[in-house]
């Protein structure tokens, strides 16, 4: 089931750089409502459930120091489009290789610090969502 929902996260490099209002500036101005936020730190059991899918790569070890070594800002949003849009909003996973005008390209140091999170699809969406959120609080405002 297609939803206009997508999952983002702010991550360390960008939290600890000063960067979260004016990527939230960026997120909004481009459209999107947020539905949930939070600033919080995940724990190494959590950002290696969530990168699960990378646990045989050989940057594993490396993402998951990383994505533990400091706060992030977790949200929903909601948007038409919301995955692709977001995608978009955000450029490529290297940031060399970022359009212009991209959050990556602007606010991102490196492939593995590379500021921001984006669901590739609407049903890691929803799964991404209910693993911060929880169920009821993904769907209630
Ligand atoms: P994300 O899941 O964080 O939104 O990023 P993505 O879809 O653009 O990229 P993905 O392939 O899912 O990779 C997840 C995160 O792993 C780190 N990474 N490091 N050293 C490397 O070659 C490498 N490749 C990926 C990045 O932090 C990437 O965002
Ligand atoms: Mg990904």
């Amino acid at each position: 089931m297609a939803t206009n929902r997508t999952f983002t996260m702010i991550k360390p490099d960008a939290v600890a750089n000063g960067h979260i209002g004016a990527i939230l500036h960026r997120i909004n101005a481009a459209g999107f409502r947020i539905v949930s936020m939070e600033l919080t730190r995940l724990s190494r059991a959590e950002a290696s459930q969530f990168y699960a899918v990378h646990a045989e790569r050989s940057f594993f070890g490396e993402l998951i120091d990383f994505m533990t070594s400091g706060p992030i800002v977790a949200a929903i949003l909601e948007k038409d489009n919301a995955v692709e849009d977001f995608r978009a909003l955000i450029g490529a996973t290297d940031p060399t290789k970022a359009e212009p005008g991209t959050i990556r390209r602007d606010f991102a140091k490196s492939i593995e610090a590379n500021a921001i999170h984006g669901s590739d699809s609407d049903d890691n969406a929803r799964i991404e969502g209910q693993f911060f959120f929880g169920i009821r609080r993904e769907y209630a405002y």
